[in-house]
Parts: C-alpha cells; structure tokens; sequence
C-alpha cells in the first residue's frame, strides 16, 4: 500500500476521512502547532474519533489516535476496521511507534489511511507499519 491521491473514496471512506477532520478541529496543540484528528471505524460501524492533546509538560502530550482507541474502549468498543487521520502536513502523516503499538494491541492489521490537507493520501496495513509488534503471546513467554 502506500500514496495515492487519485482514488475514489467509497462514500463509508469518505465519512471516516470527515470525521477525522472534523476531530482535528479539536485538537489543542498549542506547543507543536500540528493539529492531529482520527476517527476509528469498528467492526459495528461505529465511528470514534479523537485529537490531539497537548500539555505545558511537554512529554504528556496524547496522541490523537491513542485518544480515539482509549474512547473507543470506554465506550466497550474493542474490534476496529479501519484509521483515519488527518493532519495539517504536507504528506499524509503515518502514526508515531507508541499509537502504533496501542492500535495492534486491539487490531493486528488493522487499515490505517492517513489525509493531509491538500487531498494526498496514504495506506497502509498496520502490520506492515508495525511487523513485530509485541502482543500477549510474547508476554506470557508462548508463541
Ligand atoms: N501526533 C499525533 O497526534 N499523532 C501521531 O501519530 C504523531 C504525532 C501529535 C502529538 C503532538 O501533539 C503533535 O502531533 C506533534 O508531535
């Protein structure tokens, strides 16, 4: 997988994308100034979105994904399909290793597209993002 700016977006893609958008808006990002939405599509077509979260002690800011998946879980939802984020990059931006590791905890491959403002795009599996993810079976010493 990977850019594309060309494709037709299903109309179901098409809302994700909105909502990821529309989540940026919130987004409080004073310090680093990047605005970052997500919206989370779960296996009962329920759409979650989070953004990012910033803070004066810098190394507190959240994710915008993570903030999605930790309300998606809070409203008893555990099985995704798909990632949409948005940020005011250039390129679509990919999700950083910590939102990476969070979202295979929940979705091994999950679908992850990232916008960027002008209408590039990009996707990818997160399993091809994050490989070797460590998981349950690692920590209980089992394959
Ligand atoms: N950020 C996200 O929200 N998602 C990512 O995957 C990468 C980074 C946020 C964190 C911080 O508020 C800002 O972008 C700059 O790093």
């Amino acid at each position: 997988m990977g850019d594309d700016s060309s494709d037709e977006l299903s109309s179901a893609a098409e809302s994700l994308r909105d909502a990821a958008f529309e989540a940026m808006e919130n987004a409080y990002a004073p310090y680093s100034r990047f605005r970052v939405g997500a919206a989370l599509l779960t296996t009962d077509g329920t759409i979650v979105t989070g953004c990012n979260v910033e803070n004066a002690a810098y190394g507190e800011a959240l994710c915008a994904e993570r903030v999605a998946v930790a309300a998606a879980v809070a409203q008893g939802l555990k099985e995704f399909e798909e990632i949409a984020i948005a940020s005011e990059s250039d390129d679509p931006s990919p999700p950083c290793g910590s939102c990476r590791q969070t979202m295979s905890e929940f979705a091994r491959d999950l679908r992850v597209t990232s916008y960027a403002r002008n209408g590039r795009q990009a996707t990818w599996s997160l399993s091809e993002l994050l490989p070797e993810a460590f998981a349950l079976n690692h920590l209980r010493g089992r394959m």
